[in-house]
């Protein structure tokens, strides 16, 4: 494993929800993080404040509204469905 590329970066990720009324619910914000091999980060953070949301969207079960999902130094979120 290369030790100077991030196993994860996230990138200024926003995760914005339509909610009633066309309204936009920001759930996560431009939030930027990074893990490098063998570390471990823990995500702290009162309830409601974007955990389980971040979790999903880099994981891409949520598509994100803006930002970048870096695995291995691959951008995950900009890959084609087809490949
Ligand atoms: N698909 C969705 N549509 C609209 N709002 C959503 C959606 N998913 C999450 N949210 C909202 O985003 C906010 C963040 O929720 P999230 O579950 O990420 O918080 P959390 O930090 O994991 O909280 P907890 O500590 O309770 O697990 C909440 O207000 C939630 O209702
Ligand atoms: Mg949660």
């Amino acid at each position: 494993m290369d030790p100077t590329v991030p196993l994860l970066e996230v990138q200024n990720l926003k995760q914005y929800f339509t909610v009633e009324k066309g309204q936009t619910f920001k759930a996560v914000d431009s939030i930027s993080f990074s893990i490098q091999p063998g570390e471990t980060l823990g995500l702290v953070g009162e309830s409601g404040s974007g955990k389980t949301t971040t979790g999903r969207s880099i994981l891409q079960l949520n598509t994100p509204t803006d930002g970048d999902i870096l695995y291995k130094g691959m951008a995950v979120n900009r890959l084609s469905r087809k490949n």
